[in-house]
C-alpha cells in the first residue's frame, strides 16, 4: 500500500471543500482580510469552520461564548448557525485581531449578533462569571495553549446540563505526547485533559484531524 502522505491532507481538504463548502458560505475574503492585516494564520480550517457551525445548529446554540477571537473567522462560522436573537460573545486581548474581527463581522452582517470583549480571556472569564451572565449552551477554547486549563476552569461556571464545550489544537502533530516536554503548550494541553478526565459532570472524546492545518485535533466535553 503506497504511504499517505501529508501533502494529500491539503489536497484532499481543498478536494472536500471545494464540493461541500457553497459559494454563499465562502468566507476566503475573510482569511484573505486577515492575512492583509498582518494576522497569523491560526484560524480554523473551512471544513472546520462548517463543522462548529453545523454543531451549533445540532444543538440548536442560543448563545456561545468563544475564546480567542483573531480575525473572526471561527466566530462567522459560529454566529452564523445561531438562530434570531441568539448571541455570541468572544474574547481577545490583540487590539487588532479584534478590531479586524470587527471590519469582517461587519462585512458579513454579524456584527449585531457578535459582542467582542477586549482583554486578557482569563480576566473577561471571570468578569462574565461576576456579571452573573446567563449560561452558554457552547463553548469554543482556542485561545493561548499554556492557559487552556485555567479557561476550562473558568468556563464550567458559566455552563449548565448540556453546555458543549469545544477545545481546538490539543493534539498538535502529536506533541500531547511529549510528558517530558516543558513547552508550556503541552503542559497546559495534557492538564486540560487530565481536568476533564477527573471531572465527573464531563463526557468527553477526542478526534484527531489532518487536513490543511496539519495534524491536529479537537477534544468535545459535554456537561452533564
Ligand atoms: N478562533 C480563531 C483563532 C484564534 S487564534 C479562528 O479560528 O478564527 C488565538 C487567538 O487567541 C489570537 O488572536 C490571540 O491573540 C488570542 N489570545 C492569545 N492569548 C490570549 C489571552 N491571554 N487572552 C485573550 N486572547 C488571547
Ligand atoms: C495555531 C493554530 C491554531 O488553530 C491556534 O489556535 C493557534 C496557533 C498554529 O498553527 O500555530
Ligand atoms: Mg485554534
Amino acid at each position: 500500500m503506497p504511504l499517505i502522505k501529508s501533502e494529500n491532507w491539503s489536497a484532499v481538504d481543498q478536494y472536500l471543500a471545494s464540493h461541500l463548502i457553497h459559494a454563499d458560505e465562502d468566507l476566503n475574503f475573510v482569511l484573505s482580510a486577515c492575512d492583509e492585516a498582518g494576522l497569523p494564520r491560526q484560524s480554523v480550517s473551512a471544513l472546520q469552520g462548517k463543522f462548529l457551525n453545523l454543531l451549533v445548529k445540532l444543538k440548536g446554540a442560543k448563545r456561545i461564548l468563544e475564546i480567542g477571537t483573531l480575525g473572526g473567522y471561527s466566530a462567522i462560522w459560529l454566529a452564523s448557525a445561531l438562530p434570531q436573537g441568539g448571541r455570541l460573545i468572544t474574547l481577545e486581548y490583540n487590539p487588532l485581531h479584534l478590531s479586524t474581527a470587527s471590519m469582517n463581522l461587519k462585512k458579513v452582517g454579524l456584527l449585531e449578533k457578535v459582542t467582542c470583549r477586549l482583554g486578557r480571556a482569563a480576566d473577561s472569564l471571570q468578569k462574565l462569571i461576576d456579571e452573573k451572565v446567563e449560561p452558554f449552551d457552547m463553548i469554543f477554547i482556542d485561545a493561548d495553549k499554556p492557559n487552556y486549563p485555567t479557561y476550562l476552569e473558568l468556563s464550567l461556571k458559566l455552563t449548565k446540563p448540556g453546555t458543549l464545550i469545544v477545545l481546538d489544537n490539543m493534539i498538535r502533530e502529536g506533541t500531547i505526547l511529549e510528558m517530558e516536554s516543558r513547552a508550556t503548550g503541552v503542559v497546559g494541553r495534557r492538564k486540560t485533559v487530565e481536568l476533564i478526565s477527573q471531572n465527573p459532570r464531563l463526557k468527553a472524546t477526542s478526534l484527531q484531524t489532518v487536513g490543511e492545518k496539519g495534524h491536529d485535533g479537537f477534544v468535545f466535553a459535554l456537561v452533564e
